[in-house]
């Protein structure tokens, strides 16, 4: 037989329980799908260097500036310290370091991810706007920390 107590005990774990469990899988699910690029990306590895960055762009692309002149990125092409993407466009990052460790930030679209010797790390981003973004490097990496600078350059 069990006591009115132990009921209410039993009950109230239970209640707890489901309630944990249905937040964890809520915030499980809305993880993975930060960590999900969606379809359609553009595949750009960034390799950071003692002092600057590189962008090569793995699967091609062709930019329009606002002036109507075009720009081409064939597979394997790479720019240095900028970085040309399409608004709205998904980019798929891979970021590596060829030397010590650096950190790719760009505040505007909350992009920060550390580059590491020896590590390849994911993420992704879209600039929704047209523009230009300043990329940073936020881990001190040497002497020229300073002057590693780039930008995201956005086009429509
Ligand atoms: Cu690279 Cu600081």
């Amino acid at each position: 037989m069990v006591s009115k107590t132990h009921a209410i005990e039993i009950l109230s774990i239970l209640i707890t329980s489901a309630v944990l469990g249905y937040v964890g899988l809520i915030a499980g699910v809305g993880l993975v799908a930060v960590d999900t690029p969606p379809p359609g990306s553009l595949h750009v590895t960034v390799v950071a260097r003692q002092f600057y960055w590189s962008f090569e762009y793995a699967n091609g692309s062709v930019i329009t500036f606002p002036n109507g002149t075009t720009k081409a990125f064939p597979n394997g092409y790479t720019t240095q310290n900028t970085l040309y993407v399409k608004a709205g466009e998904v980019v798929d990052l891979d970021i590596i370091s060829l030397d010590v460790a650096h950190s790719f930030f760009i505040p505007e679209l909350g992009v920060h991810i550390d580059a590491i010797p020896g590590h390849d790390n994911h993420y992704w981003l879209r600039a929704d706007s047209p523009g230009q973004y300043s990329i940073e490097c936020t881990q001190f990496c040497g002497t020229g920390h300073y002057t590693m600078i780039g930008q995201l350059v956005a086009t429509a």
